[in-house]
């Protein structure tokens, strides 16, 4: 679906080294992609650089094929990989919630008795039809979030990129966003989550691990999320599950090193209480 070859990007054209040097990956259709890395690492540039936000120097980009350096496929690789950001409050542009999802149609001209079905269809995705005549700075952070997910998915993307897009949300919010996410993922959605937020990191299929520009890791989510000195010389923190179960194992406690969900680490200790 997306594949990077060889690319090079610097913000600063008069920098002597690109910031991304020669950067070679590929996201699989249907793929749940976290990226994570320290402040500043080029995560949100990459997710730039994957809708066509931002060009590369050199080095290919290609979206379904399609190249962001031409301006035509460009339009068309903005549309197949929507973007959802961390501030909900910048990303609201209507009066009602349905005016919020009519203004993307409106823009690409689509007529009027077309886009009511399109926006009933992505307000109940949403969980947010029954809102669709009120105000959106009156929804909730977590409702005002799944808002900017249904304008995306207007467009019909085939990618959906969330720039930490729950990191300003309470935990209730942050649940309702990520079970959205996980069901446009197993309806086959291609999901690229950008998160400092290991434990919403632990869901996705794969991790990568960028700093400094460089993809430092790259495997499934939890041969990189159990990589506690990896990840602490990065300076991210571990999933939950994973710094309970290394302080048990300090103690002691011989606990399975297959241990990542808060299910299999309850179901092990139950056992191992049972044994005493
Ligand atoms: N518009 C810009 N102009 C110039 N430099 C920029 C711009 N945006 C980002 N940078 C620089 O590029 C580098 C990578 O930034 P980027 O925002 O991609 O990092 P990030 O991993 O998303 O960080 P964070 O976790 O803080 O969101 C940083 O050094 C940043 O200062
Ligand atoms: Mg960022």
């Amino acid at each position: 679906m997306i594949h990077f070859e060889d690319v090079c990007f610097s913000y600063d054209p008069n920098e002597k080294a690109p910031f991304i040097h020669n950067l070679s990956f590929s996201i699989k259709k249907g793929e749940w992609v976290a990226i994570i890395g320290p402040n500043g690492s080029g995560k949100s540039t990459l997710g730039k650089l994957m809708n066509g936000l931002l060009m590369p120097d050199s080095g290919t980009i290609k979206v379904k094929g399609l190249n962001p350096v031409c301006a035509e496929e460009r339009w068309h690789i903005r549309r197949i990989v929507g973007m959802v950001f961390q501030n909900p409050e910048n990303q609201l542009v209507g009066n009602t919630v349905l005016d919020d999802v009519a203004f993307g149609l409106e823009n690409l001209g689509v007529p009027r008795e077309e886009m009511l079905p399109i926006i009933r269809s992505c307000l109940e995705k949403v969980g947010l039809w029954a809102y669709r005549e009120q105000e959106p700075h009156h929804l909730s952070g977590g409702q005002k979030q799944r808002l900017a997910i249904a304008s995306v998915l207007a467009m019909q993307p085939e990618v959906l990129i969330l720039d930490e897009a729950t990191s300003m949300l309470e935990p209730v919010g942050r649940k309702e966003v990520l079970s959205l996410v996980k069901t446009l993922h197993q309806e086959g959605m291609t999901v690229v989550t950008i998160t400092h937020d290991m434990d919403e990191a632990v869901q996705a299929e794969r991790v990568v691990l960028f700093s400094k520009g460089e993809l430092v890791a790259d495997g499934p989510a939890q041969d990189v999320l159990n990589q506690a000195d990896l990840l602490r010389a990065h300076r991210l923190q571990l999933p939950f599950v994973v710094e309970v179960k290394e302080a048990l194992q300090k103690q002691g406690l011989p606990l399975s090193a297959n241990i990542y969900t808060k299910e299999e680490l309850v179901e092990a200790l139950w056992r191992l209480s049972q044994k005493t």
